[in-house]
């Protein structure tokens, strides 16, 4: 099976062409990607030890995609992945998020290609989630997607449009995970994006950071899932995909790896023995959430398959990535 993964030189992308190749899931893997993401740089040298080619290609570029070989697979990992700058990016975020998975789409049209989508919790309505009582909630696919989602949400729920429709009118089989915050090696993380990864990098380097909206305590929480768990996750779907497709998931670290920013500080402090200065930002953005806890009722029923690694096993397995390659890092974080 040839296998295409866009954004392959990304954080979710490298992982999973790695974990392919390691786990012969797929005769051939290649992978698609700009290059535009800092950090991307250091995931090709992996990708080029590992014989898995990468093609620059931007993914907005149509007339390049066409030009690709027939893939049986292609899983796309592609996106500008950061909510906040969503708002001032929107041109990019439409042309890569939104275009983007338009391309793909008449590609797989085109050679009869199956399509495993990255989709996000962030489709759902903010208004909604804003309103939920902490704690209470498990987040299931039926939840409210009504409204506004950031202009990020918008495009990954839009194209998850796009997908159904192409399936509907050209038979084309899909897979979409609507991940919650995924974290874990090989993941060059910002403020919005990756905070996990950006937590601890400021730990280890004892720089300051901030906790930002509601109040401005560090209240918010996510469920967080490990790369490893994902990996594990789509190699299942692949190898089981003639038997489940198209069909949509929520998928994240569930309950037991729900974490408070005021928490994820408290065991950065432990691993790192660094206590650094933390201040107070109150004023809230208009795309934050106080709280996202994933249900994954249906993804374990559909697989039998469940997160394996607690929130400890993401920041330790980070912070000995992060020391072990300090020095690239502080030239690309
Ligand atoms: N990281 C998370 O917590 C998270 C959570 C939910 C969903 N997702 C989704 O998972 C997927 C992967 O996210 P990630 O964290 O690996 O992001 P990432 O930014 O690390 O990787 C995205 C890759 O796409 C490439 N890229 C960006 N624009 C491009 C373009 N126009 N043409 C070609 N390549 C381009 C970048 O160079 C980068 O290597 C995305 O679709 C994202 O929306 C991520």
């Amino acid at each position: 099976m040839k296998i295409l993964i866009t954004g392959g030189c990304g954080f979710v992308g490298s992982n999973l062409a790695i974990y392919f190749k390691d786990n012969r899931i797929g005769a051939q893997i290649n992978s698609l990607d700009n290059l535009s993401r800092k950090g991307s740089l250091l995931n090709l040298v992996r990708l080029k030890k590992l014989k898995i080619k990468n093609f620059k290609i931007d993914i907005s570029d149509n007339r390049a995609i066409e030009k690709l070989p027939r893939y049986d697979l292609i899983v796309d990992c592609c996106a500008e992945a950061a909510v906040e700058a969503s708002k001032k990016n929107v041109d990019k975020v439409f042309n890569t998020n939104l275009i983007g998975t338009f391309n793909i789409l008449k590609k797989c049209k085109k050679d009869k290609s199956n399509f495993i989508f990255l989709s996000s919790s962030r489709v759902y309505s903010i208004e909604k989630l804003r309103k939920l009582k902490k704690g209470k909630i498990l987040i299931n696919e039926k939840f409210d997607t009504s409204g506004p989602k950031s202009i990020y949400g918008f495009t990954k729920y839009s194209s998850e449009h796009l997908i159904r429709e192409f399936s509907f009118i050209y038979k084309m089989k899909y897979i979409i995970n609507r991940f919650g915050v995924i974290s874990g090696p090989w993941q060059f993380g910002k403020q919005d994006q990756g905070f996990v990864s950006h937590w601890i990098w400021k730990h280890i380097n004892k720089e300051k950071l901030s906790y930002i909206g509601f109040g401005g305590k560090g209240h918010q929480v996510r469920d967080v899932i490990h790369i490893s768990d994902l990996c594990k996750l789509v190699g299942l779907q692949v190898k089981k995909f003639n038997k489940i497709n198209n069909s949509t998931f929520n998928v994240g670290g569930g309950r037991k790896n729900a974490i408070s920013l005021k928490n994820l500080t408290k065991i950065c402090q432990k691993i790192t023995n660094n206590k650094i200065k933390i201040f107070s930002k109150k004023n809230t953005s208009d795309y934050d959430i106080p709280y996202y806890i994933t249900d994954n009722s249906k993804i374990l029923k559909a697989y039998n398959w469940k997160p394996q690694k607690k929130i400890l096993h993401v920041v330790q397995d980070m912070y000995k990535w992060m020391l072990s390659n300090k020095k690239i890092l502080k030239k690309d974080i």
